[in-house]
């Protein structure tokens, strides 16, 4: 945690609001955020303009999903005292963002993001020849860029789009980073910092450019961070100046790629709206049991007497994420040698996924009963949000030579 400077350590990561979310969206990505809001300032975004991309036909329910989501984000702990929680379109400096990325990202780079053709294919029902798809993952980058976030947690799908950014962010700051007078000018930064620390500046610089020692790169970025007296511009010169290029005005993002297993759903695939394999997080107790007592086995288990396989049995998987040690032998014995019906062995999955719903259930239901409450904490995000996406924007356009006075 102490090794990301502050500077990158903002992580910023986004839903498109689908509506209820179910135990995949909880072991996928929310423990892990979670996780993160108690290490690092945390932005989490409901992306509802990536959901218009796709959905731009029929966009009555993207305003119900919106709401359904934030409350089972705060259902599950995501905690407004810890983590930025906002809706995309109330932020419009993204959209500004985006359109001044547009004038830099060759149509060539959108076009070949796999997700594009990919996606295509798989909503073949849907007109996705539209301007805005083809932008989904340029409007992505600006979602990050406007935070200047160091990580961005996805899942495998999403890394592509961090990886876009990058190439983005490192374009952007290629062309309008390069001042006539940026070397005499980091030069003079240089001198702030004082004696000593421009002395352990230049000789961490000197390892990296040199020798490519990305342990001092890391510490001259630490030493930058923590100089509280220099401007802005000199510490993005210094930044820049460090890794050879210019002014380092939008940071390259780093994907934080979401290291839980995938979710298996009820049938063993993964879990996901589009299967109907899901179990969502406010699902009730009844519909839970009833879901898990009639999910398959292994098919080859007929007959209480046959013996199974639990590497060909969905309950298998789900014991995997619920089980300890004890139990999951006890199933890999007993299923084996047809000790135990199936129903008894679904017993620990069903206790636990109950056990772990619970407190989600009746705090999405607190929060379901003050829905003014809920709205008023998204609006104190999105003003938070707001006050950062800004100052970029104020930094972009400087930098594109968009302030006329
Ligand atoms: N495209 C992401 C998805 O489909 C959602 C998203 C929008 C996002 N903006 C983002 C994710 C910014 C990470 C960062 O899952
Ligand atoms: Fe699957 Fe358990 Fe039945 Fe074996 S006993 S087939 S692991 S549900």
């Amino acid at each position: 945690m102490s090794s990301v400077p502050t500077q990158f350590s903002r992580v910023l990561s986004g839903m498109r609001p689908t509506g209820k979310l179910h135990l995949g969206h909880y072991h996928g990505v929310l423990k892990n955020w979670l996780r993160l809001q108690h290490e690092y300032p945390c932005f989490f975004c409901v992306a509802d303009w990536h959901a218009l991309t796709t959905e731009y036909e029929n966009p009555g329910k993207i305003s119900t999903n919106v709401w359904d989501m934030v409350v089972d984000w705060l259902a599950v702990g995501i905690h407004p005292g810890e983590a930025t929680m906002f809706i995309q379109s109330r932020v419009p400096e993204h959209a500004e963002l985006h359109l001044l990325l547009s004038m830099t990202t060759p149509i060539s780079w959108l076009e070949r993001v796999p997700t594009y053709k990919d996606q295509q294919e798989k909503l073949r029902e849907k007109d996705l020849s539209t301007y805005g798809f083809l932008g989904y993952p340029l409007l992505q980058s600006a979602d990050i860029l406007i935070y200047k976030a160091g990580q961005v947690p996805v899942g495998e799908d999403q890394v592509v789009h961090v990886e876009l950014t990058r190439e983005v962010a490192r374009r952007f700051n290629h062309l309008y980073g390069r001042e006539p007078d940026f070397e005499e000018k980091a030069h003079a930064a240089i001198k702030t910092l004082g004696k000593k620390n421009a002395k352990l500046y230049n000789d961490f610089r000197k390892a990296f450019q040199e020798q490519g020692n990305h342990e001092a790169l890391e510490k001259a970025r630490a030493l930058l961070e923590d100089m509280q007296h220099i401007t802005l511009g000199d510490r993005e010169r210094l930044f820049g100046f460090l890794e050879g290029s210019g002014k380092i005005i939008l940071p390259e993002p780093q994907a934080l790629l979401t290291k839980a297993a995938k979710m298996p759903g009820l049938d063993g695939q993964k879990m996901s709206k589009s299967y109907g394999n899901t179990i969502a997080l406010r699902e009730a107790p009844e519909s839970v049991e009833q879901k898990l007592k009639t999910m398959p086995t292994d098919p080859a288990r007929v007959r209480r007497t046959d013996p199974g396989d639990p590497d060909k049995c969905p309950v298998w998987a789900l014991h995997q994420v619920y089980s300890n040690d004890d139990v999951k032998n006890w199933v890999q014995e007993n299923c084996r040698s047809a000790k135990i019906g199936c129903l008894e062995c679904k017993r620990p999955v069903i206790d636990a996924v109950q056990a772990e719903l619970a407190p989600i259930r009746a705090r999405a239901a607190e929060f379901e009963a003050d829905p003014a409450g809920v709205r008023q904490i998204i609006n104190q995000g999105c003003e938070a949000a707001r006050d950062v996406a800004r100052a970029t924007l104020e930094e972009v356009r400087s930098a594109m030579g968009l302030v006329h006075e």
